[in-house]
């Protein structure tokens, strides 16, 4: 399993869909490198509080994930925090 953590774009170049290219040739570069080693990874995950609008609109409609699991964070109050998930059926994108 893999995570993406923590990925952000400056303000003032926002909704240029810089984060999908990044999030997409991100992928692509991680993926030459699990191949390279011979590992298999079946699905990937982003989280996020629940309450950032944008980074939820962000990972779904470029992710389009598979499984979205809510859960409270015990460490901020009970505030929720969101995983997307992603299958990866057959070791690629
Ligand atoms: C989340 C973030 C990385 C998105 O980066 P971005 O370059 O602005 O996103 P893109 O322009 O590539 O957007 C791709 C799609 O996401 C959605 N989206 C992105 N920002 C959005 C917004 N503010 N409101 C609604 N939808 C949005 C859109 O559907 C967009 O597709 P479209 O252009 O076809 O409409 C950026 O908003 C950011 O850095 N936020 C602050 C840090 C953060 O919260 N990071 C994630 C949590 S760890």
């Amino acid at each position: 399993m893999l995570e993406i953590a923590l990925m952000a774009i400056r303000n003032r170049f926002q909704k240029r869909r810089i984060g999908k290219k990044l999030f997409e040739n991100s992928l692509k570069e991680m993926k030459r490198y699990w191949l390279k080693r011979k590992l298999k990874i079946v699905t990937f995950f982003v989280e996020t509080d629940e309450e950032n609008e944008k980074a939820r609109r962000f990972y779904e409609k470029v992710i389009k994930p598979s499984d979205i699991i809510t859960i409270p964070n015990i460490f901020n109050n009970h505030k929720a925090k969101i995983f997307y998930f992603k299958k990866l059926s057959d070791n690629s994108h």
